[in-house]
């Protein structure tokens, strides 16, 4: 099946919540999308181990490629948060397999109704209390409302509590209730992690190894830390400004070509501000996000406390340690699109589709001699080599 078959099968789908690259639908044993389209969504589920409890399917509409998503409590819950996600790639064949179950801050889901069919009589319920939610304002802005957290911290923010399928005002009874749920966070020193860089980071040389970083690009250094990246790019002949909460915050923050996130998601302790960092930095980015985190086999650690889902250190820093395709969902689920994996933990999101599909077709590297533009960019590193990333 061609993209545009896939394309126009998936248009003539009558419901479903649709997005700029996606559609969601419900989906229960009854369920039919057209002969076609049923036929290749039974060979797909036969082959990457889809069930009954994967309840919504997903279908790109960019991409020939579907997830099938359980929302164990669909039906019950107004704002269901996702379980597990398959996603299949039917150009390759490809499946990736997501946990959710544990994530403390996984997607859910808002306008429950748009997924059902049109006679579905479980839709009024559900628009009812979307009508609600539209007037009090809860959908005016919706780049994070799609996570668990961050949709509880807005509701809060209006003194609002959604109980069932009902909206009302917080009561004393629900201020005690989460104030017995708080656990404080310890200190955390996140200046800390901003260590002092010999070298350009590894998501700069790969942007450079890659050709991306063409001449008269503008870049933003969105929690440049120090700034070594801004200040050795700059020495490169770039346009380029930095902005950091701790160490640059006198900086206007302002869109770029491309913008570099680099290692801040994992110095975060609060998922729900990491997400809006991620949302914050790539609103500014008009051709290519690039984004970085520590994976956690590259790190080696010493003796950390756990906290949330991550570790304080015995500096007090905190460090969160992803998989690297628990990396890629994640900036996926974010972002609402593909992201490209350039390296461990390094990934690519392009503003426009065609660009990624040039990358993707002519990728290749340059071998590029980083002592000898270390050397010219004045960068000493004092004393042997140390391991990059050491968490103490
Ligand atoms: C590990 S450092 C990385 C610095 C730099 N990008 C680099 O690669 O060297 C993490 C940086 O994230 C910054 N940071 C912390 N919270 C942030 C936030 N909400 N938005 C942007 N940066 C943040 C910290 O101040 C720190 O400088």
């Amino acid at each position: 099946m061609t993209l545009s078959e896939y394309q126009n099968l998936v248009s003539q789908i009558q419901h479903g919540k649709r997005l700029p690259s996606a559609l969601y639908v419900f989906r229960d044993p009854s369920s039919s999308f057209g002969p076609a389209l049923d036929e290749l969504l039974q060979r797909v589920i036969e082959r990457c181990g889809a069930n009954e409890s994967h309840n919504v399917i997903k279908f790109r509409l960019d991409e020939l490629k579907v997830s099938f998503l359980a929302y164990p409590d669909f039906l019950e819950e107004a704002h269901p948060p996702l379980h597990q996600a398959i996603t299949v790639d039917l150009v390759t064949g490809k499946t990736r397999h997501t946990e959710y179950a544990d994530n403390i801050n996984p997607p859910i889901l808002h306008r429950k109704e748009t997924f059902l069919s049109a006679h579905d009589p479980r839709r009024a319920t559900f628009e009812a209390l979307t009508k609600l939610e539209e007037k009090a304002g809860l959908y005016e802005e919706t780049s994070t409302i799609g996570f668990k957290l961050n949709w509880e911290r807005l509701l809060r923010s209006k003194g609002l509590v959604v109980d069932g399928h009902q909206l009302r005002q917080v009561t004393a009874a629900d201020d005690a209730a989460s104030a017995a749920t708080d656990h404080s966070a310890p200190q955390i020193h996140r200046h800390k992690t901003a260590l002092v860089r010999y070298d350009l980071s590894k998501p700069v040389k790969t942007m450079m190894e890659h050709g991306l970083l063409k001449k008269g690009s503008t870049i933003f250094d969105y929690g440049c830390g120090q700034g070594a990246d801004v200040e050795g790019l700059r020495a490169l002949g770039y346009e380029v400004e930095g902005w950091d909460p701790v160490h640059r915050p006198q900086t206007t923050k302002h869109e770029a070509d491309i913008v570099n996130f680099g290692y801040v998601l994992n110095v975060i302790e609060d998922p729900a501000e990491r997400l809006e960092a991620l949302v914050e930095a790539n609103r500014f980015a008009r051709r290519l996000l690039i984004v970085s985190a520590l994976i956690q086999e590259t790190v080696a650690m010493d003796r950390a406390a756990t906290f949330g889902d991550g570790v304080v250190t015995k500096r007090g820093t905190f460090q969160k340690f992803y998989e690297q395709h628990e990396l890629q969902q994640f900036l996926e689920d974010a972002l609402e699109t593909t992201v490209v994996p350039a390296g461990l933990g390094i990934f690519y999101a392009f503003r426009d589709p065609a660009d990624q599909q040039d990358f993707l077709a002519a990728r290749t590297r340059r071998v590029v001699n980083w002592a000898e533009v270390s050397a010219r960019l004045g960068f000493v590193r004092p004393g042997p080599r140390k391991p990059r990333w050491v968490v103490v």
